[in-house]
């Protein structure tokens, strides 16, 4: 079996009747017929490895069999389907598997609500409840943060091309730096700390302050464990609720169920989403404080809560990986190849490099330029390897291959992409001799 080279472009259909907002589909022109683990098969037959796995929605891979075993015999049986929220065996069981072996685990006691079923539902849903907790309105938001594309979630969001999408003008959210944003070692929970004890600093007292551990969209930006501490405490000093968005940095990407466990963190909301129903089956969860429970019945509803396929699968794949610290070890164990990998090859090439970022499986390289992320995306992609970029210029290559990822697969596309980088660098000096 060939990889990458495919012939079919995607003409016809798409470009006749498909809106210009496509995005992934321009960088990766294939028809796509397959998927199976990390590995996606194009019309033609061709063979590629998957390092976006839906951008963190197939954190188990495409079509696990324990998953899918579960998602038919629950279609067979003509389990019901849609459910509004009413109650289901499919959502009593993901939420008995949820609260026994992900949340008393981890001595955590959230309730949880189902909002509708995508990540910016369920930071609307986060940012309302804050808003109605506290009866504030202003909300703290990070330089690089990604929350999502709904009003109220691109308000919390910075990168421009997103806030451009708009139309209204995007209120009631501080901008304020992220850890590291000035690159000078400067404090800037510190400085966050100063302005909101300032009665002076014209930041209005916040309901809450949402943050990503890992900035996934952003950059693959790392926050150190000290900086959210310190954001954990302001945050509580100031009668703010904290917010934990894990909905690319949790279910293991970060390397642990949730991204903030091996931090401390006790967040009085967390939102999930993408790899939650572990089979990219749309379901999302705002986990709330118990005494923050405040919705009035319906308040935020949605008519795609009971999304009970997704429940199945996601029942089904905390039971498989959860059950005990294997999962999470191998987890660790991947991470580390893929760094030490990633390392060589910025060390290689420190002129065009800047160096490696991200934690667990939440990986990338700064390329210094979106111009030079673009061509190794481009150059991987002709060799097999679906693989796509983040950050403000987009100059991050990002690896979010699926944790479940054989060795020899993940092997093989590090070597597709060290050997892309390679040849993207050689170009580029060659042009410039
Ligand atoms: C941290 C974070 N929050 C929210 C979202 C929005 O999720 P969705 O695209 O499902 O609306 C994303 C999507 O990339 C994300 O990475």
């Amino acid at each position: 079996m060939a990889y990458g080279n495919a012939s079919g472009v995607n003409e016809g259909i798409f470009t006749r009747r498909e809106s210009r907002v496509r995005s992934y589909a321009r960088n990766f022109p294939v028809r796509f017929v397959k998927a199976e683990g990390a590995r996606l098969t194009a019309q033609g037959g061709e063979l590629y490895i998957d390092f976006l796995a839906g951008c963190a929605s197939l954190n188990y891979g495409h079509n696990h069999p324990a998953l899918k075993a579960a998602l038919i015999e629950y279609i067979e049986r003509n389990g019901v389907a849609h459910s509004l929220d009413m109650e289901t065996d499919a959502k009593a069981a993901f939420l008995e598997n949820f609260e026994s072996l992900v949340l008393r685990p981890r001595g955590l006691d959230y309730v949880v609500q189902f909002p509708g079923p995508t990540g910016a539902n369920a930071v609307e849903a986060a940012l309302k409840l804050a808003r109605k907790a506290t009866g504030r309105r202003n909300v703290i938001a990070f330089t690089n943060g990604f929350h999502g594309v709904t009003l109220g979630a691109l308000s919390c969001t910075g990168n421009s091309h997103h806030r451009g999408g708009a139309g209204v003008s995007l209120g009631d959210v501080t901008h304020v730096p992220y850890d590291n944003y000035y690159k000078d070692g400067s404090d800037t929970a510190a400085q966050l700390d100063r302005m909101l004890s300032d009665p002076s600093s014209g930041v209005d007292a916040p309901a809450a302050i949402i943050v990503e551990t890992v900035q996934g969209e952003g950059g693959l930006n790392a926050a150190s464990f000290d900086w959210l501490r310190k954001i954990e405490k302001l945050a509580r000093r100031h009668e703010a609720l904290f917010i934990v968005d894990d909905i690319q940095a949790g279910v293991g990407r970060a390397g642990s169920f949730f991204s903030f466990e091996s931090v401390g963190l006790k967040p009085d909301i967390v939102t999930l989403a993408k790899s939650i129903s572990g089979y990219g089956l749309p379901m999302a969860l705002t986990l709330i404080r118990r005494d923050l429970d405040l919705w009035k019945p319906g308040e935020h509803n949605g008519t795609f809560r009971g999304n009970c396929h997704a429940f199945v699968t996601a029942a089904a794949a905390i039971e498989f990986f959860w059950r005990d610290r294997s999962f999470e070890e191998s987890i660790g164990a991947k991470g580390e190849l893929v760094k030490a990998r990633f390392e060589r090859i910025a060390e290689r090439h420190s002129a065009q490099i800047a160096g490696v970022k991200g934690r667990g499986m939440m990986l990338g390289l700064d390329m210094r330029s979106g111009a030079r992320a673009g061509a190794v995306v481009k150059e991987s992609f002709a060799r097999g390897l679906v693989i796509e970029t983040s950050g403000p210029h987009d100059e991050i290559v990002k690896c979010l291959a699926p944790l479940t990822i054989e060795e020899g697969d993940l092997v093989r596309g590090l070597e597709v992409l060290e050997a892309s980088v390679e040849s993207t660098i050689a170009r580029e000096l060659k042009e410039a001799a």
